[in-house]
């Protein structure tokens, strides 16, 4: 087992130069409980991105597609690439699905990259898509626990919130992390989402309502939890040396990194730190040489209240023990010194399972573009993006830069 990322193990930097990857339109639909089925959310997403294109964009330049989707409900759980070929407008060119729980649209987003710095591919589409309430509550229940440890955790009656409890549970009883930290994720990220049109909840809510709400799986309540969303995102790539083809404002990929742990959390040696995020973040930043000081803002995988404030450690811009102090101060907020999820985040925004990933790419396309609107944060230059499977079995960061 791994107590701490080791320094070096034969990735993470790059040995040879790398042609960077640039986002060059992106689309997003609105996310909630929608009536649209996952075809409809699939066409709506990527017609916005090719519609987000500044000069224009023809589908037949896409040599190649990825989507992030885990398959919630059954409804197309194999072959899902061959609905979004077609309803992409792309049949005949390969679609790759990648499943990684709540983390499949990061990883699909790092294959997009990937096909792209290896010289692999010219234009990738990436999508994320995910139906959760086309089905009864019970057969929710089961597939939200699809991708959580079968034999130890599942069949005992543990949840994802069951799950994330625990793990605040420890972090309050290791680090003395007051209650309120926890509240003010959900007050802070609520708050953003006022401001994001695509939001699924868009409304103000208090630390005493949060603090007051029913609970879940102690300590955390209704309010520490993510919704259950529908929704899809998706965002085209292009080669740097083909990017002004599209568009004078790409957004560059400036590097990924991803990282993987034990599914249970009982093999795991600390429940206070997501050993896969550490990789993940390793990783990233030494690809991409960038210092943490220069990122204008960070989309980090918000599941639960509690998770947000592992991430903040495990990317490396609180001590552990410490992003409850950071949190409280408001320094997370937008017009704070590091904002957190200007776009709501999972817990406001909504989180439909595997389109997270592409929608914090969404929100980083805007951001830095500086289109962002009424949530725009001043200046963004660098941005971080976060996204987690289940527990933490699979992570993924990604940096980009404006420039
Ligand atoms: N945050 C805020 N409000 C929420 C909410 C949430 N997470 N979930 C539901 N609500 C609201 C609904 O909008 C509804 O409000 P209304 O009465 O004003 O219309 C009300 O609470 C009841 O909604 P309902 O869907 O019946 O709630 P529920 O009890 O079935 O589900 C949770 C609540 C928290 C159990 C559910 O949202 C959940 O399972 N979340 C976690 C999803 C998850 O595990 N994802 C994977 C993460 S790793």
């Amino acid at each position: 087992m791994y107590a701490t990322v080791p320094a070096i193990r034969g990735f993470g930097g790059p040995s040879v130069a790398r042609r960077r990857a640039a986002m060059v339109g992106a689309g997003h639909t609105k996310f909630g409980v929608l009536p649209e089925g996952p075809r409809a959310l699939v066409r709506t997403a990527v017609e916005e991105a090719f519609q987000s294109v500044d000069r224009g964009f023809e589908r037949t330049a896409v040599d190649e597609a990825f989507v992030g989707t885990l398959g919630f409900s059954g409804w197309q759980l194999g072959n899902i690439s061959a609905v979004v070929a077609e309803e992409a407008g792309l049949v005949g060119a390969p679609v790759t699905r990648v499943e990684n729980a709540c983390a499949s649209a990061g990883f699909a987003l790092r294959d997009g990259v990937r096909a792209i710095e290896s010289g692999a591919a010219d234009v990738v589409l990436v999508v994320g898509v995910e139906k959760m309430n086309d089905t009864t509550s019970s057969r929710r229940r089961y597939w939200l626990g699809v991708s959580g440890e079968t034999e130890w955790e599942r069949s005992a009656g543990l949840t994802f919130a069951g799950v994330y409890g625990l793990m605040a549970s420890r972090h309050i009883a290791e680090f003395g992390t007051p209650r309120e930290a926890l509240a003010e994720v959900a007050v802070k990220n609520h708050a953003h989402a006022e401001r994001n049109p695509n939001a699924q909840f868009r409304k103000a809510i208090t630390r005493e309502q949060v603090l007051a709400a029913p609970r879940v799986a102690d300590p955390l309540g209704l309010l520490d939890c993510c919704p259950v969303t529908d929704g899809a995102a998706a965002i085209v790539l292009a080669g740097e040396e083909i990017a002004p083809r599209f568009t004078d404002r790409p957004v560059f990929v400036a590097g990924t990194g991803a990282g993987s742990d034990y599914l249970a959390l009982q093999e795991r040696p600390s429940l206070t730190s997501l050993a896969a995020t550490r990789w993940a973040a390793a990783s990233a930043f030494r690809r991409a040489g960038f210092d943490r000081g220069s990122i204008s803002f960070l989309e980090v995988h918000d599941c639960f209240t509690i998770a947000e404030l592992l991430a903040l450690e495990d990317l490396g811009f609180a001590e552990p023990g410490k992003a409850a102090e950071l949190t409280l101060s408001g320094a997370t907020r937008v017009g704070g010194t590091l904002p957190v999820n200007p776009d709501g985040g999972l817990k406001a925004k909504g989180h439909p399972i595997g389109a997270t990933g592409a929608s914090q790419a969404y929100e980083v396309f805007l951001q830095l573009r500086h289109t962002a609107g009424a949530r725009q944060v001043e200046g963004a230059e660098r941005a971080l993006t976060h996204n987690v499977g289940g527990s933490g079995a699979s992570a993924t960061v990604t940096l980009f830069s404006a420039a």
